[in-house]
């Protein structure tokens, strides 16, 4: 079967791991990586053995599908671009800057069925989480926290769109359900914008989220906890455990068993990028869909304008 010919688009901080695993993909080609920063683009493209060059259009004909990692508010216009000339196209969350622009992607994109378009929800792809959908388990309330120290990087949009948007994607997709109603707090620390978030989620199911999301944090911490009907479940997204309580009927009555998932650990962005390679050459290969990449930015939209909401009462209120 022959490889996919593709091209890494923006090689910063998140590109160059997709051009590492592109060009060690059993199902791909690295034809090039693009970056308007000639010495950045040189550097990554000698370290991954192919080559550099500065537009997205020099590449184009050349390639059958693009991995855009470039700024979040080029994403609509690389995008377009690449949909017109007919690429397969995997998109580094958030899908776009805007709700409009993510709308404008996915109507350019209906009109090109043939083509694979996915986002970058990494987290789908941790084996935990794996491990825990493969089970079938009915969350009836989740609890998710996604804290780091302050990172010095992607200060232009506040927390909620660079990184509780993962757990937003993660938990509607869980659940199974969408978000029917949000609430959310949170307040500006370092930037201008929310650098901590809280939210509460209610589903079309009736189940119910809180998400906490924060870059103000001392330490790292990315979990989810979810409960069910006689079962609990506690994952930690970087170790990649998952552990399972249930209750179970023991030999002097019910009792709670305790149990460690086995799991096979993998990098999600390698198995995230695979799949997508994979499903480009139509040999299976699940992806993240830009439909649910803008489903996560609406409810990310919610939740933003709740914490606009909850700001604006606490300056009413002269907390400051
Ligand atoms: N999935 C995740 O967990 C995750 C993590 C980090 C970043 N991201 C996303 O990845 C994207 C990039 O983030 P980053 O932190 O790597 O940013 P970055 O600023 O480190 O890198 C962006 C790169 O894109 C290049 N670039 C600028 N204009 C370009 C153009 N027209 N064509 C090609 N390249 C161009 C820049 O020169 C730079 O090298 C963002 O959308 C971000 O939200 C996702």
């Amino acid at each position: 079967m022959s490889k996919l010919r593709v091209a890494v688009v923006g090689v910063g901080h998140l590109g160059q791991h997709h051009a590492r695993i592109a060009s060690q993909s059993p199902h791909a080609t690295l034809v090039a990586v693009v970056d308007p920063g000639e010495a950045r683009g040189r550097e990554i493209a000698e370290k991954f053995g192919t080559r550099w060059v500065a537009t997205l259009a020099e590449i184009l004909p050349e390639v059958d599908a693009v991995q855009i990692a470039a700024p979040t508010g080029l994403h609509h216009a690389l995008g377009l671009e690449s949909l017109k000339a007919n690429k397969h196209v995997l998109m580094e969350k958030p899908l776009a800057a805007t709700l409009a622009e993510g709308q404008a992607l996915l109507t350019a994109l209906q009109a090109k069925p043939k083509l694979v378009a996915a986002v970058g929800h990494l987290e789908r792809f941790n084996p935990a989480v794996k491990a825990l959908s493969d089970r079938g388990f009915k969350p009836r309330f989740l609890e998710a926290v996604r804290v780091s120290p302050f990172p010095m990087r992607s200060l232009e949009v506040d927390v909620v769109m660079d990184v509780m948007i993962h757990d937003l994607d993660l938990l509607r997709a869980l659940v199974g359900a969408p978000v029917v109603d949000v609430e959310a707090v949170g307040v500006p620390v370092l930037t201008p914008h929310a650098d901590l978030v809280n939210a509460r989620l209610k589903f079309a199911n009736g189940a119910f989220a809180t998400v906490t999301a924060s870059r103000v944090a001392q330490k790292k911490e990315r979990t989810l906890r979810a409960f069910a009907d006689k079962a609990y479940a506690k994952l930690d997204f970087a170790a990649q455990k998952l552990e399972l309580l249930g209750l179970v009927m023991g030999p002097n009555g019910p009792e709670i068993k305790n149990e460690q998932a086995d799991i096979e650990e993998g990098e999600p962005l390698k198995l995230e990028i695979e799949a997508f390679h994979r499903a480009c050459l139509a040999e299976g290969g699940e992806t993240v869909t830009w439909e649910e990449g803008l489903e996560a930015m609406r409810v990310a939209d919610q939740v933003q304008k709740a914490v606009a909401r909850s700001l604006e009462e606490m300056l009413k209120g002269k907390v400051n």
